[in-house]
């Protein structure tokens, strides 16, 4: 099989599909592989290191499609280079299908074989393949060390002989992977952490990072799917939700936003009225940017001032950390073509949990029940 690793195109994409490490991997198990030019670069991995291992360097973007059996991406390719993929080749990046429906349907149209990253199922056997995790992680971290360079204050307590510095007090909320590292992260700081998630199950997880659990009284008794996300809130529920949050919000130095619920619009947590009450100077970093913000007035991909309070919006964020980033996912899309792959050939078992969800398009059929209608 001829596997092609291409340069991400994607505006602030500094990731790599494949690093030399996992290159080598993979030729020892028989593939041939066929990195593009400066492929590795932004995330500092160099041509001469892929060669090392035994990879091609291609310099024709085009060939390097048209010849390939298998396209292992980060971002999904441009329009130009899926039809100059073959009939009946494979293509694994980050699809996000519920929200891609015109992509689906051209994969689907052309033959491509398409497996989501994105859509790998959240259970204990696919722990190793779990790139929304990988990178939800360092998201996580890296919006915590933004909120410590935006703000204007120590975030531990600081004893000195010109006094006592108060420690800083971040709030965090959305205790889903990301919320949990930024928890962990801004308690390293020496931040007083306090954290929300409308799911109490993570009350267990929040207290175990040395943070305090915000309690909200809510309407329903379940707020969790069958997967573990999160459920939409009623408007009674959402409107609880933001009355505590207010409270909590107007005494934070910090607050760092990670609420999401799959295939909606982000949760709107932070009103601007929440942001006219906060303390002047503080600073909110708002992970949902990249779908729709948590925050009334995130403007996405660039911070802001309102009512003397800085609100960052950050897109690709796990981008910021592209060498480690690039290390995680690849690793994570071993683990996945170590299923995938028998004896050099693909072996779409759909009796596979795994190879089911995530296998988006094939042979002309849509297969990721991810695509059907859902319980709710
Ligand atoms: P996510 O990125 O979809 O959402 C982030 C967090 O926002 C979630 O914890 C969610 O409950 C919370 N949220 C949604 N609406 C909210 C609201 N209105 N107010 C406050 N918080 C709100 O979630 P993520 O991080 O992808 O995790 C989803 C689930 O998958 C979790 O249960 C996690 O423990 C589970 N998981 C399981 C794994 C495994 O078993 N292999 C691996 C990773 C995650």
């Amino acid at each position: 099989m001829i596997v092609a690793i291409p340069k991400e195109t994607a505006e602030l994409e500094k990731r790599v599909s494949i690093t030399p490490e996992i290159a080598g991997k993979l030729i020892q198990k028989g593939l041939e592989l066929r990195v593009e030019s400066d492929a590795g670069l932004a995330s500092n991995f160099l041509d001469a290191q892929y060669s090392e291992t035994g990879a091609t360097i291609e310099k024709d973007r085009k060939k390097l499609f048209s010849e390939a059996d298998l396209v292992l991406a980060v971002q999904t390719p441009t329009d130009a280079d899926l039809a100059n993929m073959k009939q009946n080749s494979i293509l694994v990046c980050f699809i996000w299908a519920l929200q891609n429906a015109d992509l689906v349907e051209s994969l689907k149209t052309k033959g491509i074989t398409a497996l989501g990253m994105d859509a790998i199922p959240r259970i204990s056997r696919a722990q190793n393949m779990d790139a929304l995790s990988s990178m939800s992680s360092i998201a996580g971290y890296k919006a915590s060390l933004l909120a410590a360079n935006h703000l204007d204050k120590y975030f531990p307590m600081m004893m000195t002989a010109a006094g006592t510095i108060p420690p800083s007090k971040a709030l965090i909320l959305g205790a889903g992977v990301a919320g949990l590292q930024a928890i962990a992260t801004c308690r390293k700081l020496g931040a007083v952490v306090e954290a929300y998630d409308v799911r109490p199950v993570v009350k267990e997880q929040v207290e175990s990072l040395g943070a305090k659990f915000v309690e909200v009284p809510l309407e329903e008794e379940n707020t969790e799917t069958k997967g573990g996300y999160a459920k939409e809130l009623s408007k009674d529920s959402q409107e609880r939700q933001k009355h505590v949050i207010h409270e909590h919000v107007k005494k934070s130095d910090i607050v760092i936003t990670t609420a999401l619920i799959p295939g909606r619009p982000a949760p709107l947590l932070i009103t601007k009225e929440m942001v006219a009450d906060m303390k002047p100077g503080s600073v909110i970093v708002d992970l949902a940017a990249e779908n729709g913000g948590n925050c009334e007035l995130t403007v996405a991909g660039e911070v802001t001032v309102a009512h003397e309070v800085k609100i960052v919006g950050p897109l690709n964020l796990p981008s910021q950390l592209a060498n480690h980033a690039s290390m995680l996912y690849s690793k994570n899309m071993y683990a996945l073509l170590n299923l995938l792959i028998k004896e050099d050939q693909p072996n779409f078992d759909f009796e596979d949990e795994i190879l089911l969800n995530t296998t988006i398009t094939h042979q002309g059929e849509i297969i990721s029940p991810l695509l059907k209608p859902k319980e709710s």
